[in-house]
């Protein structure tokens, strides 16, 4: 197979990737067949996958204005993604143009777009990292250039810890970066609920996670108490940890007629 030019020399593309999967769903074209395949499964499974992405990117966008007029002039993205319309750093430096931002993500490829589109903005950055290291990430020369761990931080864990399984201790992982902040530093984090609605068919969740496991980054789903779990240590501002559509929507929202099981929250450090 003939490799476009933005593929990472030591890139494996035999396995789908979540982060080409999730490219997918939102329209962008930073993915291959077997991405698309995977992705064609998991919509097959769950045929609203694609509305849950987009869900869950306008959640992030409305999260990411809340802590920006809330005074939050600095984002840690953990598990930020390919870029796409309306990235962090666009929503956030277009209501404050001081906003620094370090995007960190595990993926090859979401982090050659991340630089490829960050060339010319001194105040954000990228960087390849696995965001369980957290000692890693929080040493790293980038995230020391652009973050003050003495001034609040917005730590962004959007749709993320999902891939981190039980054994890797994901709330422990929290904590780590809530202890690292300073008080009045927030918390913005949306994960894949594991509730099974009235009227879904039977399985429909089990079916799309069994899509995940074949993929480079299996998905764990979370019931809504586990979800709110992580905040331990945050207040959880209103409306609490709900299904990211229904988290403060814009006045024009459109509701789709079914809501996808993903939940998010914003909290404060006390
Ligand atoms: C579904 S995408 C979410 C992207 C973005 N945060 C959003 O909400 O639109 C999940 C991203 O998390 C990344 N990821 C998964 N596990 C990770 C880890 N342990 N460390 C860093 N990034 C990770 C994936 O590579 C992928 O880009």
């Amino acid at each position: 197979m003939e490799l476009p030019d933005w593929v990472p020399a030591t890139m494996d593309v035999s396995k789908p990737s979540p982060a080409r999967m999730y490219d997918y769903y939102l329209g962008g074209t930073h993915n291959f067949e077997v991405d698309r395949d995977a992705a064609e499964r998991a919509i097959a499974a769950m045929p609203y996958t694609i509305q849950g992405a987009r869900g869950n990117r306008d959640f992030l966008r409305r999260a990411v204005r809340l802590l920006v007029d809330a005074g939050i002039h600095q984002l840690l993205d953990l598990g930020s993604g390919i870029p796409t319309v309306g990235n962090v750093h666009e929503v956030a430096q277009r209501r404050d143009p001081t906003t620094r931002v370090v995007y960190v993500d595990i993926d090859p490829v979401a982090v050659a777009h991340s630089t490829a589109i960050l060339r010319h903005n001194h105040l954000a950055g990228v960087l390849q990292a696995d965001m369980r290291d957290v000692d890693a990430v929080l040493s790293h020369p980038r995230v020391r250039d652009l973050i003050d761990f003495s001034e609040p931080v917005g730590l962004i864990m959007a749709s993320v810890l999902h891939f981190v399984p039980d054994s890797s201790k994901p709330a422990d992982i929290v904590a780590a970066y809530r202890d690292a902040v300073p008080t009045g530093s927030h918390l913005v984090l949306s994960h894949i609920g594991s509730n099974e609605e009235p009227g879904n068919r039977t399985g429909m969740l089990a079916d799309f996670k069994a899509v995940y496991q074949n993929t480079t980054n299996p998905v764990v789903l979370r019931t809504r108490p586990q979800i709110e779990a992580f905040f331990d240590g945050f207040s959880l501002l209103e409306p609490g940890v709900t299904l990211v559509h229904q988290w403060r929507p814009d006045a024009d929202q459109e509701l789709p007629a079914k809501l996808p099981p993903g939940y998010g929250g914003v909290g404060v450090k006390p």
